[in-house]
């Protein structure tokens, strides 16, 4: 249950949500509870007041009362859907009002619940259709970046090559020379960026069964030399069993080279990071934790890193965690966010044994 209303929440925060109900009890009761889940609850006493708050604002969900006066609730999800068949409607009603039940599925409404409201059935009815408007909103984002990347990605290449062309021919010329290394450095920089909002939204996984330990050193080893000038620590301890498992371990090490850089952003000063492997067996899970010693996650952002554009440092593009989210939910695992009391983040991955059969279906689906 808690897991659902985190994941609720984590949805929620980004939704909008019309509450159409003349009650006035009823009215701030239901908006009280949907208040906890939800960025913005708008309330309307009738139908025809809906249809004008719906109309001047930018709903992704309305939750409705049948019979009201002035316009009903029917009558008012009629007209909504006339302009946006696609808006999640949910109908929150106090009788089993069967004889309204044939117009109100015509009137195309999503969801129907009887009070008294059980909390149980309206977090997961909830959380059903806040993962159906997410997943809607990520696919626009993924479709968005793919396509800005890949023009960036053929502008960058021609402006790429004919500074370094210039470059051959001018290399005499001092100022010439720093202000086209400028052009390449920020063309370089910006191509990270543009590969980085191209992982977004990559879907091909090439599994291969892997030891994840020998990924996570490669990680290590990979960022050894920056970690040395840092005056960072990186110690690693595995567990003496872990099962080979079914991974694609190039967006893996991604995964753990990302984790990595934020904590070595976070340990301005030096310190150390310590990296475990271990194996739930029960759950045939594999735990791999990054824990630092740095200044650790402002608390009232610990949910929203995981969001694309969230950056908490100055250069920072807060597409790390984003991706690392995407490729973990990609191989059917789960990566949280916390604080060490003591001092600093971890941020914790649980990896399920995948095998080949099913990881197939875990990641096409
Ligand atoms: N180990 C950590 N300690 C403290 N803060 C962290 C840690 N990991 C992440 N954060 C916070 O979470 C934010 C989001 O991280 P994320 O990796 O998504 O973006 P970023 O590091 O800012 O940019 P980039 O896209 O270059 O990775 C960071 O800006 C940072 O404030
Ligand atoms: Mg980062």
């Amino acid at each position: 249950m808690n897991t659902k209303i985190h994941e609720l929440a984590r949805y929620g925060k980004s939704i909008r949500a019309l509450l159409v109900e003349d009650n006035d009890d009823a009215r701030l009761e239901e908006a009280n509870m949907l208040s906890g889940f939800f960025k913005v609850v708008d309330t309307a006493v009738n139908g025809q007041d809906g249809l004008v708050k719906y109309k001047c604002n930018d709903y992704d969900m309305v939750v409705s009362d049948i019979y009201m006066p002035v316009m009903s609730g029917v009558e008012m999800v009629k007209k909504i859907k006339d302009i946006d068949k696609d808006m999640p409607i949910i109908i929150i009603s106090a009788h089993d009002e069967s004889e309204y039940l044939i117009d109100l599925i015509n009137a195309g409404v999503d969801y129907f619940i009887l009070k008294p409201l059980e909390n149980q059935k309206v977090i997961d009815l909830l959380l059903h259709e806040c993962r159906k408007i997410n997943n809607k909103k990520v696919a626009t984002i993924e479709h968005l970046a793919d396509v800005i990347s890949h023009e960036i990605r053929n502008s960058l290449t021609i402006i790429n090559s004919n500074a370094q062309f210039c470059l051959k021919y001018y290399a005499d010329n001092k100022d010439l020379r720093e202000s086209l290394n400028a052009v390449i450095d920020s063309v370089s920089f910006t191509n990270r960026f543009t590969e980085d909002l191209l992982s977004l939204s990559e879907k091909e996984y090439q599994l291969k069964l892997t030891q994840i330990t020998d990924v996570i050193k490669k990680s290590i080893n990979l960022l050894n030399t920056d970690l040395s000038h840092k005056h960072i620590k990186v110690y690693f301890r595995s567990a003496t069993h872990i099962p080979m498992t079914y991974i694609d371990s190039v967006k893996m090490e991604h995964v753990f080279v990302n984790l990595l850089l934020n904590s070595m952003n976070a340990l301005e000063k030096g310190g150390s990071i310590s990296v475990s492997c271990t194996f739930d067996r029960q759950a045939e899970n594999i735990i791999i934790r990054f824990r630092d010693s740095g200044k650790g996650i402002p608390e009232n952002h610990i949910r929203d890193i995981f969001d694309p554009f969230v950056s908490l440092s100055q250069k920072g593009k807060g597409l790390g965690l984003a991706i690392c989210q995407r490729i973990v939910d990609g191989h059917n695992g789960k990566i949280f966010a916390e604080n060490i009391k003591k001092k600093g983040a971890q941020i914790t991955i649980q990896l399920p044994l995948l095998e080949k059969d099913n990881s197939a279906s875990v990641l096409s689906g």
